[in-house]
């Protein structure tokens, strides 16, 4: 790959100059960075899938900058995603509607469903806005790696490959945003996020959850979630203390213990976090720090599997490598 300047910018209007003329841009959106090109340009989406090493046959999402958008996205929009977009949009939430014939296959993967998210984040809004076409978007890091949660992350690992960054804030989920298949007959989550399952059953209450789903009925519904994920390079394993910790109602993410090339406990690399929500936060960020710091193991504290909570350990379990996750 042939490697190119990469521009840092903090200008909406900048970063959007490139999306138009059919160059790739990473921006920073409320739940992580994403890596956006034209959406309705064949030749610049495939360059996403270069410049990530991402395999062609997992789907992007689209996003939008405005409801106006939706109808040149969706061939229809069913009721499920009606219900959804009006009580969750704009925010950290994915909904999976039929295709229009305007978006290219390369953006789907081939598949006759797209997925359109309508990002909070007041920068991502101006930048989508400015583009005025739909972007399409991954995570901005490389296929395999933990999404990027602020534009160092990018830069770290985009530096040369992509020709713009759009700088931005950290990212306040820190988690990849919830994806709901409204193509079928029940609403189905093929990934959680901060739009949770308890809030999407308000709105939706026949909505099921695709880790509950046996093998059998679901041959990859969300074709990401057969690769290997948000996997940091030390190993990461999941503990229940220390009794401490939980005890002054804060939740560690990890503890570095001593490890067989005599690291020592390293202060700096103890993120106590003061509940789920900084938890995940801080998650993405804090395997990063450990892989430069180059520790071996990374000890991170289970959460109970409820509100944000489970999101949170879909995560933690994939970063373990726990087969049950489908990952
Ligand atoms: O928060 C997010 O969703 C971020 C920001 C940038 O918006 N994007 C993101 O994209 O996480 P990505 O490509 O890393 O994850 C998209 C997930 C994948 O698991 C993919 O398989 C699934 O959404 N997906 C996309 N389109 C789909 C479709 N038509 N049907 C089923 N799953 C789809
Ligand atoms: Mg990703």
């Amino acid at each position: 790959m042939v490697r190119m300047e990469t521009r840092i910018t903090s200008s909406p209007r900048v970063a959007a100059s490139f999306i138009k003329e059919g160059r790739i841009v990473a921006f920073p959106t409320e739940t992580v960075f994403g890596l956006g090109a034209d959406a309705l340009n064949a030749r610049a989406v495939k360059s996403i899938f270069k410049a990530k090493g991402r395999p062609s046959d997992n789907p992007l999402i689209v996003h939008i900058g405005d409801y106006y958008q939706l109808s040149t996205v969706a061939r229809r929009v069913p009721p499920t995603a009606e219900k959804l977009i009006g009580h969750f949009f704009p925010g950290p939430l994915t909904v999976i509607v039929p295709r229009h014939p305007d978006v290219p296959l390369e953006v789907t993967a081939g598949l006759d469903t797209v997925g359109v998210r309508f990002p909070a984040h007041p920068l991502a809004q101006l930048f989508l806005r400015e583009c005025d076409t739909p972007v399409a978007a991954p995570s901005a890091n490389r296929s395999g790696r933990p999404s990027p949660t602020s534009w160092h992350a990018v830069f770290e690992e985009m530096n040369g490959r992509i020709p713009c960054i759009l700088k931005g804030g950290s990212s306040r989920v820190g988690l990849e945003s919830t994806v709901v298949d409204c193509t079928r007959g029940r609403p189905v989550i093929l990934r959680e996020g901060a739009v949770t399952l308890e809030m999407i059953r308000e709105v939706l209450p026949g909505v099921i959850s695709a880790r509950g789903v046996s093998d059998a009925t679901s041959p990859a519904r969300s074709p990401g979630t057969k690769y290997r994920h948000y996997a940091p390079v030390p190993k990461v394993v999941l503990v229940d203390g220390p009794d401490e910790v939980v005890g002054m109602r804060r939740v560690k993410i990890g503890f570095i213990g001593t490890a067989s090339r005599g690291f020592r406990t390293k202060p700096d690399l103890l993120t106590a976090c003061r509940g789920v929500r900084t938890y995940a936060q801080k998650l993405f960020r804090f395997f990063r720090a450990c892989e430069r710091s180059g520790v071996q193991v990374i000890y991170c504290q289970r959460v109970p599997a409820r509100g944000l909570g489970r999101a949170l350990m879909d995560r933690l379990q994939k970063a373990a490598g726990d087969p049950s996750t489908g990952s």
